[in-house]
């Protein structure tokens, strides 16, 4: 299957980590998994978990207006509770908490009046769950688990029928997820205590697909996912195929009230940027409070992002991975039909910006936002191997505050020269 064209030109997505850890704001499923709280002062959080400001339509125009095509909330995270009223067990914000009701069907409703695709994050492990052997709740903490999680209970060493239930239960969840709320994207995680066939991920991928084909699965369901995703850390070289960067806009995926350390809009531009110069999306973490508002802080740099989004949304939308890493320094990107290039400038260039390898020949060049357009020239150049394309470089309020960008319109398709320069 083909990866669905809305999720490649799609480029911003929003993840949401949303849940009853964000009532003592202690990391999400693990701080009980790592005995760093003990595990029934981790589930008193139900009986505090309001939702009592929920508005599901405000984070809908607010990821629309910062130029995000789709978003993704955390239906069940490795603590098993669930947002929605599952009708597999009873772990679930619906039953057990004030907040007492279904908190996907107003999010996919909003995102949908948008035009904002749905994704719906769950993981295949819970460490809630009897059937699922792995982590040992001991209160308080055991010094020994901690720090070694299978201690006790080495994953795939469970009672198979025990082992069974659990797909059975995990399956179960997987085709309400799909049933009520079709979702555009499954965003899987918590795989990595188990191998493909434990997980019997093709079953389960061909369930999702015979509900709905179009389903976009990340690559959480290993070999039967759909594109990469590398989780904070970012990529160097393009992953193979389509991928997306999950990235925290703090260093907490959930809300956490210590956590200060958010990073600036330039620095999420630069993110952002390197993301789509490669040819990823970049899906931004944001983490609500148990209310369900999401803090100043985060809005502010979403909106900061948008901003520069919006101004540059030429060189983003319908745009495709620029230049390789030598040509430019920087990031790029390049229109579908290949015929204007976007160079993308961190720092207020000097000068002159020198565009390398580059065989097709320059029609114009002009700044993205102010229209200014620039003088260029090739200098040099022998035979085979083109000169230096030198653009003159932007001055002034043609400087962007976080990134300016050059759009580079050529004559004809992009054509790159990659040789060691003998001609
Ligand atoms: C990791 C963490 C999890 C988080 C996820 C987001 O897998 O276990 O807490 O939800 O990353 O990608």
């Amino acid at each position: 299957m083909p990866m669905q064209p809305w999720f490649s030109d799609a480029k911003l997505g929003i993840f949401i980590h949303y849940g009853i850890y964000a009532v003592d704001g202690v990391p999400e499923s693990w701080s009980f998994y790592t005995g760093k709280v003990p595990h029934d002062q981790y589930m008193k959080q139900l009986d505090r978990f309001t939702a009592s400001k929920y508005d599901p339509q405000a984070w809908a125009e607010l990821f629309a207006r910062v130029g995000a095509k789709y978003a993704v909330l955390t239906a069940r995270h490795h603590d098993g509770v669930a947002l929605w009223d599952t009708e597999q067990g009873d772990l679930n914000v619906v039953r057990h908490t004030p907040a007492g009701r279904d908190l996907l069907a107003g999010y996919t409703d909003a995102l949908r009046e948008q035009g904002l695709k749905v994704g719906l994050y769950y993981s295949h492990s819970d460490w809630n769950h009897p059937d699922y052997a792995s982590t040992v709740h001991t209160d308080p903490p055991n010094e020994e688990v901690v720090g070694n999680r299978y201690a006790s209970a080495a994953p795939g060493t469970e009672d198979p029928e025990a082992w069974a239930r659990f797909l059975a239960y995990r399956n179960a969840q997987v085709a309400e997820l799909v049933e009520h709320f079709r979702p555009d994207l499954l965003w899987f995680d918590g795989e990595w205590e188990r191998s493909e066939e434990q997980w019997k991920m093709r079953e389960l991928s061909e369930e999702i697909l015979a509900g709905n084909p179009e389903t976009v699965l990340n690559a959480r369901m290993l070999s039967y996912g759909d594109y990469a995703t590398p989780e904070q850390g970012v990529p160097l070289q393009a992953p193979d195929g389509p991928w997306e960067l999950c990235l925290t806009v703090n260093d907490s995926w959930g809300y956490q009230h210590d956590d200060h350390n958010h990073k600036s809009v330039r620095q999420l531009v630069r993110y952002f940027a390197e993301t789509i110069g490669m040819g990823g999306n970049l899906l931004l973490d944001v983490g609500p409070r148990e209310d369900g508002t999401i803090p100043a802080e985060q809005i502010e740099r979403l909106e900061g992002l948008g901003g520069w989004i919006a101004k540059h949304c030429g060189a983003v939308y319908g745009t495709v991975a620029g230049l390789p890493a030598g040509h430019h320094y920087g990031p790029s990107t390049l229109s579908a039909d290949r015929r204007t290039l976007y160079l993308i400038c961190f720092d207020t260039p000097r000068e002159t910006i020198g565009l390398r390898g580059l065989r097709t020949p320059v029609k114009r060049v002009s700044v993205i936002g102010s229209g200014t357009e620039l003088g260029h020239r090739v200098i040099g150049g022998l035979g085979e191997v083109p000169g230096v394309q030198w653009i003159d470089a932007p001055t002034g309020a043609d400087v962007d505050e976080y990134a300016t960008v050059l759009a580079v319109e050529l004559d004809g398709e992009l054509d790159l020269y990659q040789g060691s320069g003998r001609g």
